[in-house]
């Protein structure tokens, strides 16, 4: 893909799944990649394996519902490589603790409401803003953020906070795509649809799995790297046309004309 040899693309959230698949396509294209996560061993086994196969990769420790932290994951990227070209907006907050509390309204905490749109949608707020001012310095840049089917679901009965956050990312995408496009930063999105990474065959909900497969038209169930392309490509300058999109990358799930 054009634009991604030698650039800094840095990640929120990208030890496992959707964010190190994106980490190592982005590490196969020659970009530097610095792999942000809360799991450090996690993200450092990540960069590890970009390295290994030949990429430029380094791995920080970070919270994104910790402004100071996050500044300082833009900081330290900074300071590595020089300054920042991209962003991929991908952690969620999918402990057993927070989405599996995430039921109906009137069975659910608050404090899961507040844990769920601090990190899956205020993380990506604090990224944004401390990358922006960075990509205007460089010219340009792009942002992806990774959203999810359930941005436009039906509602159904369970995970609503979670819903409630990955939709809300569609509109912060757009007020990013609209605000500084003319600067040359772009910012789309993606929803991915059953996207098979380790959270998902640790919960092993194998009904989920059968229906998915029974409903959508596709062959298969998702894999991290299907996102990882779409990603880089969405980062390169093979898309400088494409801004404030947000595209459904799920095997059919979601079909819009
Ligand atoms: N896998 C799917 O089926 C699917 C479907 C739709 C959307 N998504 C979205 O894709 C993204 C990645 O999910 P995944 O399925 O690959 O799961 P994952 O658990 O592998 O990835 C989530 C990552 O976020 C990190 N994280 C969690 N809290 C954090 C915090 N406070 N600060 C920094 N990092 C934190 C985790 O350590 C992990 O590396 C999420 O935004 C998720 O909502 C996934």
């Amino acid at each position: 893909m054009r634009g991604l040899a030698g650039k800094t693309i840095i990640l929120a959230g990208a030890a496992t799944g959707v964010g190190a698949g994106a980490a190592v396509r982005l590490g196969e294209e020659s970009a530097n990649v610095v792999v942000g996560d809360i799991n450090i061993a996690g993200a450092q086994a990540t960069a590890g394996d970009i390295n290994a196969a030949g990429g430029s990769a380094i791995a920080i420790e970070f919270d994104l519902a910790d402004e100071d932290a996050v500044e300082s994951l833009v900081e330290q990227a900074v300071a590595t490589f020089g300054g920042v070209n991209g962003l991929v907006n991908v952690g969620a907050d999918l402990s057993p603790n927070v989405i599996g509390r995430d039921l109906t309204l009137l069975d659910t905490d608050l404090d899961v409401w507040h844990r769920t749109l601090d990190v899956n949608l205020l993380g990506y707020v604090r990224a944004s803003k401390a990358v922006i001012p960075h990509l205007l310095e460089a010219g340009g840049g792009s942002i992806v953020n990774v959203s999810s089917g359930a941005a436009v679901s039906r509602g159904d009965g369970k995970r609503p906070a979670y819903a409630a956050s990955k939709s809300a990312i569609l509109a912060l995408t757009r007020h990013v795509a609209n605000n500084w496009g003319r600067q040359g930063v772009r910012c789309n999105g993606v929803m991915p649809g059953l996207v098979m990474g380790p959270t998902q065959e640790r919960q092993n909900d194998t009904q989920l799995q059968e229906m998915f497969l029974a409903q959508v038209p596709t062959t298969r169930l998702g894999r991290p790297d299907d996102l990882g392309a779409v990603i880089a490509f969405l980062l390169s300058d093979d898309a400088e046309w494409i801004n404030g999109q947000v595209w459904a990358i799920d095997g059919g799930a979601n079909m819009r004309f």
